[in-house]
């Protein structure tokens, strides 16, 4: 039998194949940290494209009682069978699925939260909820107004995720996806008694980072929907803003109070 000579013919490509791999691999490790960091500054400064905390799907419940609003992760899929076998009257908890790149709401909101279960939001009061994410806060003002609640909201998904949310706990919502700033509104996007949003002010890790401030990179994001503000809301409407105390500095409305934990501020806004 002839035998076939392993020779450089056969070992060439092979050869030519690791030299190319090699370097791939090299230009990927040489390029991972800049591309890393330009990331992390498109995240500091737009908030959109959404950050990369909660690349994941998760279940969350919320739960609202004597002691206010409250809010966590299930941890377990035994734990998400419980929850749903023992679910206590639906207007006072629901459980609500978290999509990738949604905002997962937590207890440094409670602020916020309690602030739309204590407001003056009345049965069939019209409310508009900026950013409303998972749609958890649309959820509590609905309680409140016992109407439909409208919603603007720039990430895709997170309109998604809100419309299952007013599906599973059963409120109307009428949603809008885009940014605050500049989309158009439907004609009945107006005559608000109440606007809440609980505005981005984390920074890209999903923690408080204190005295800065993550609206853009110079505030455009609240300026743009102060700017707005006026034709959305009745006369006699206010707005409820949750922030760092730093946005202070972008509002010079008349009328304005606050509330704070310490940490952060609950701005409310009387029609400028
Ligand atoms: C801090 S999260 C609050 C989410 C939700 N309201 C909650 O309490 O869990 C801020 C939300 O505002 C949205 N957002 C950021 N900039 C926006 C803009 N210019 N127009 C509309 N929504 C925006 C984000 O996608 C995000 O869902």
């Amino acid at each position: 039998m002839k035998r076939v000579p392993l020779g450089l013919g056969v070992l060439r490509p092979l050869l030519l194949g690791m030299l190319l791999g090699a370097l791939a691999a090299t230009w990927w490790l040489a390029t991972r940290a800049e591309r890393q960091q330009q990331q992390q500054r498109l995240a500091q400064t737009t908030n959109w494209p959404p950050r990369e905390f909660n690349s994941g799907c998760n279940w969350h419940y919320l739960r609202v009682d004597a002691s206010g609003w409250s809010t966590g992760p299930i941890g377990t899929f035994q734990d998400l069978g419980s929850r749903f076998r023992h679910l206590l009257p639906a207007a006072t908890e629901v459980v609500i699925p978290i999509f990738p790149s949604v905002y997962a709401p937590s207890m440094i909101d409670k602020l916020y939260y309690n602030a739309i279960l204590q407001s003056e939001i009345a049965p069939g009061d019209k409310v508009l909820v900026i950013g409303t994410g998972s749609g958890a806060d649309a959820w509590v003002a609905s309680l409140k107004s016992k109407a439909p609640v409208y919603a603007v909201e720039i990430n895709p998904m997170a309109t998604v995720n809100a419309q299952t949310t007013a599906r599973l706990a059963q409120f109307d919502l009428r949603i809008v996806v885009g940014d605050i700033r500049e989309t158009e509104l439907p004609a009945d996007f107006s005559d608000f008694d109440f606007v809440l949003w609980n505005m981005p002010y984390l920074d890209n890790q999903g923690k408080i980072a204190l005295n800065t401030f993550h609206d853009g990179d110079d505030g455009s994001i609240l300026k743009g929907f102060l700017a707005r503000l006026p034709a959305l809301l009745k006369p006699t409407g206010r707005a409820m803003l949750l922030n760092v105390p730093e946005a202070a500095a972008y509002i010079a409305t008349p009328g304005v109070t606050t509330q704070t934990d310490g940490t952060i501020v609950l701005f409310t806004i009387p029609r400028p």
